[in-house]
């Protein structure tokens, strides 16, 4: 929750609300620690609802803590999120992002999101409008697999983080090591 409440801060959800999504067997988060262990410091997390067999899914969220940004994080959760989405039988992913932020736009587009309409208002109480972007989802390419050796992008994945506010986050660079796959 630490990463949530300071990276969203007006937009953060609630415990309460991060519980629901992490119980709901539709849905598909992903967790990246620091040290590549279970009970290391959260530095990343992503959630995606595909519920099995539906043609659509969403991405629900997606965050870097700013000590990890750049080094393809968030890279490397959306690809396995956008496999797993096409796994689970979906062949389109949507998404809302804040208008006034580009640098997400900007991975998104990457990805083959294209905008497609605009929620004025979306984002309470700053008043400001989301973006509602549509990708179509290509079969997962051998590329899509484990990092390769060179690959900066970090791959914890923990059905239970722990709380990064009594775990402040390790300088070192997160590493690429898969644990486990939330539901
Ligand atoms: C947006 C966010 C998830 C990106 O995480 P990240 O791990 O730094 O992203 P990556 O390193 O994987 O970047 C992948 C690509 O996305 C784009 N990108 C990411 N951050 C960017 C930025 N600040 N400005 C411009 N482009 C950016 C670039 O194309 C980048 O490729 P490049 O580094 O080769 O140029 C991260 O900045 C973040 O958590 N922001 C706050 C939360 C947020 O806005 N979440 C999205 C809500 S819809």
């Amino acid at each position: 929750m630490a990463i949530e409440t300071s990276v969203f801060v007006t937009d953060a959800w609630s415990p309460k609300s991060m519980r629901h999504e992490l119980r709901d067997s539709s849905n598909f988060y992903l967790v990246v620690t620091a040290g590549g262990e279970a009970g290391d410091a959260v530095v990343a997390y992503s959630g995606l609802r595909a519920p099995v067999g539906s043609p659509d899914s969403d991405i629900q969220t997606i965050a870097v803590a700013p000590v990890a940004r750049r080094q393809g994080v968030a890279r490397d959760l959306m690809r396995r999120m956008l496999d797993e989405a096409y796994s689970r039988g979906a062949r389109e992913t949507f998404l809302e992002v804040r208008v006034d932020n580009p640098g997400a736009q900007a991975l998104y587009e990457s990805f083959g999101f294209e905008g497609i309409a605009v929620r004025p208002r979306y984002y309470m109480p700053d008043g400001v409008d989301a973006l509602v972007m549509r990708a179509r989802l290509p079969a997962p390419s051998p590329s899509a697999a484990p990092s390769a050796p060179d690959d900066p992008a970090p791959s914890v994945l923990s059905p239970a983080p722990p709380d990064p506010a009594s775990s402040p986050a390790d300088p070192q660079p997160p590493t690429a090591t898969e644990t486990g796959v939330t539901p």
